[in-house]
């Protein structure tokens, strides 16, 4: 089968124009859904995007927090939808804005099927603070609007579905944090077209998650989106194919220290670190702290720091992290995440 993948321009015009439809004609009675009144329901976890050098290709799937969506045929031809849980109220509603919308429309549209969905967002990852919660919505709906609209579509074409959301959050259709919520473990989502695989993380594996106090704006990912250059040097490129393949090979391998060698960044890290105060000092504490490797998560403010948990106390870890960015003025919070599986269903009836 064949997905359609828009570039930006296009797909934000047709996004608008397939969404902004005030009118929400009902069905007649010959054309009534074809899958009547059934609810699919899909966990998908947070995650960390990037690792350094892996920009906008490595995600990797963290288990602190999840979003849960729920999606039900509905007897017009709209999207409609409704959020919930602790940070429900931060969304937007208008199906063009918020992550789930376009995934939604992308695959009724392609269901050829006469019905809208209802979704129901219980959003439980905070948004703004480089955890791919955005992701993790379109993630989530689009593995379960393919369950129930039984679509049976490939890896690759969920992934590419669900970045579809993140154009309507942030502008662009990155496809890594929705990778990793999608297939779990560590993922690679590169190419064109899109290919998207997952290996599992080793077991040791603690991810130590440091998140800044700090005020960003509300489009802070396409913000910081438009501080990384169109154009890089061979120099850079060469030095971020060096680290990248060394993430990818320590993931295959299981081997923590040769995944923290390659968490440095040529590319996005140098220009947006000032978005994240402190943050070079924090990075050197935690290196000092015999952390594996240190990175921005996604697009920030969150810091991530890989740690072997049989050597090092990761809590330790997030000690000295907290400590380090307290010195530079700012406030912040950790927690100790491990590598999560992949989006599931977790009702269908
Ligand atoms: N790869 C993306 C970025 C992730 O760094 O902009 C944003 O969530």
């Amino acid at each position: 089968m064949i997905l359609v993948v828009y570039p930006s321009a296009e797909l934000e015009a047709w996004v608008r124009n397939q969404l902004l439809s005030k009118e929400e004609p009902s069905l007649s009675e010959e054309s009534r859904p074809m899958i009547p009144n059934k609810a699919v329901t899909v966990e998908a976890y947070c995650s960390t995007a990037n690792l350094g050098a892996g920009f906008d290709v490595f995600g990797l799937a963290l288990n602190k927090y999840a979003d849960r969506v729920q999606v039900r045929t509905a007897n017009t031809r709209n999207v409609r939808i409704k959020a919930l849980g602790p940070y429900g109220r931060e969304l937007p509603r208008a199906p063009d804005k918020n992550s789930a919308g376009p995934p939604a429309r992308a695959l009724l549209d392609r269901s050829g099927l006469n019905m809208g969905v209802e979704i129901t967002i219980e959003k439980n990852i905070p948004p703004g603070l480089g955890l791919g919660s955005s992701g993790a919505t379109a993630a989530a709906c689009t593995k379960a609007m393919n369950h129930l609209l039984r679509l049976d579509l490939s890896n690759d074409e969920l992934v590419n579905t669900a970045s579809l959301g993140e154009a309507a959050s942030s502008g662009s259709a990155h496809t890594d944090n929705v990778g990793a919520s999608l297939l779990g473990g560590f993922v690679i989502a590169y190419g064109n077209p899109l290919r998207a695989v997952s290996v599992k993380p080793p077991p040791k594996l603690s991810v130590v998650v440091v998140s800044p106090k700090t005020r960003l704006p509300k489009n802070k990912t396409s913000l910081a989106r438009r501080l990384v250059p169109q154009k890089i040097s061979v120099k850079e490129a060469v030095l971020n194919i060096g680290r990248a393949s060394a993430i990818a090979l320590g993931f295959a391998n299981g081997d923590i220290d040769l995944i923290g060698s390659g968490m440095e960044d040529a590319i996005a890290e140098p220009r947006r670190e000032r978005l994240v105060p402190g943050y070079k000092m924090v990075k050197k504490a935690a290196l000092t702290a015999h952390v594996s490797g240190v990175a921005i998560s996604g697009a920030g403010p969150s810091v991530v720091a890989f740690v072997d948990k049989t050597k090092q106390d990761p809590k330790k870890i997030g000690r000295v992290m907290v400590k380090e960015f307290s010195k530079n003025q700012v406030e912040s919070t950790f927690f100790v995440a491990k590598p999560a599986g992949g989006a599931h269903i977790i009702r269908s009836n």
